[in-house]
């Protein structure tokens, strides 16, 4: 995880190197990053995301394709990408209208699917197009964090420049566009100045107060019925409180991030990392 923050870390000051080199050399404006938002989608909630990567950098977009497209009944969806994960069969594509090569920053969505990137992501991975880009990975999910497919595609596709990356999920889609915006701030695409987040306390067992808004927060999730609260950290920011808990279920343990919102709202869980 420290290796990834900090190639992530880097990905960006790589960039912001480069833009405050730029405004040193040049008299005028540095010319605009060219940005391709690819994403991949069979239910639109990706698609969502994408398009509105798309209207806030005016971005070119392309949705991957595929020769055999999935069905969109869900039974059918886990069935099909279940064999092709077990068979690890990559589904072909249909070629990229884009020419990859023109483009700065490539913002490539998916679904998770089984926790990582859908396979058909995998395919375009697996054929090397984005091979020494800098590219944005962001996806959406029922429940799952960004972080196991961003670990995947850094540990197999090191020369890919992992700028940043972002997770929604598909219930919190109200959120999405505060999601992107703090990361296109980050990486210089929109104005926008973003609030700094402190660090999250030192994990410690959480109180009783703690664990109710544990509770409550993955109670709306049946999936995650049995996880027990074993230790938080926390921190507070202008919105309200956000939780990082490791949580407990069948002797595996995970992340699970809450947001508890000053307005009184119910808490909710923004991200559970495996
Ligand atoms: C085959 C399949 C596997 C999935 N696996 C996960 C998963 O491991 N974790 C998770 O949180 N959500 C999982 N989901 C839910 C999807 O990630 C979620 O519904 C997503 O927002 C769908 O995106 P789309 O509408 O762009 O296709 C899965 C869905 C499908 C169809």
């Amino acid at each position: 995880m420290k290796k990834l923050v900090l190639m992530m870390l880097a990905g960006l000051f790589m960039i912001s190197c480069a833009s405050k080199q730029n405004a040193e050399q040049q008299a005028e404006e540095p010319a605009a990053k060219k940005v391709l938002v690819l994403y991949f989608s069979v239910t639109n909630t990706t698609k969502q995301m994408a398009e509105y990567i798309q209207q806030k950098t005016g971005a070119d977009i392309e949705a991957l394709e595929l020769v055999n497209a999935y069905s969109t009944v869900y039974d059918e969806i886990i069935k099909r990408s279940g064999e092709e994960r077990e068979g690890n069969v990559l589904p072909e594509l249909k070629p990229l209208k884009a020419n990859v090569a023109d483009y700065d920053v490539i913002f490539l969505g998916y679904p998770l699917w089984f926790g990582t990137y859908a396979q058909p992501v995998k395919t375009l991975l697996a054929s090397g197009a984005l091979n020494g880009k800098t590219v944005v990975p962001f996806c959406t999910s029922g429940s799952s964090g960004v972080k196991q497919s961003v670990d995947e595609m850094h540990s197999t596709y090191p020369t890919i420049n992992i700028a940043d990356c972002m997770g929604v999920r598909s219930s919190l889609m109200d959120k999405m566009p505060a999601t992107v915006d703090r990361v296109l701030i980050n990486l210089g695409l929109i104005e926008g100045q973003n609030e700094a987040l402190a660090d999250y306390s030192a994990q410690q067992a959480p109180t009783a107060e703690e664990t109710e808004i544990f509770n409550a927060a993955i109670s709306t999730y049946p999936m995650m019925n049995g996880t027990q609260a074993v230790s938080v950290g926390s921190r507070t920011t202008s919105k309200g409180t956000d939780y990082k808990f490791v949580g407990e279920a069948n002797g595996a343990k995970m992340d699970i991030y809450i947001t508890k919102e000053n307005s009184g709202a119910a808490p909710y869980f923004t991200a559970v990392d495996r």
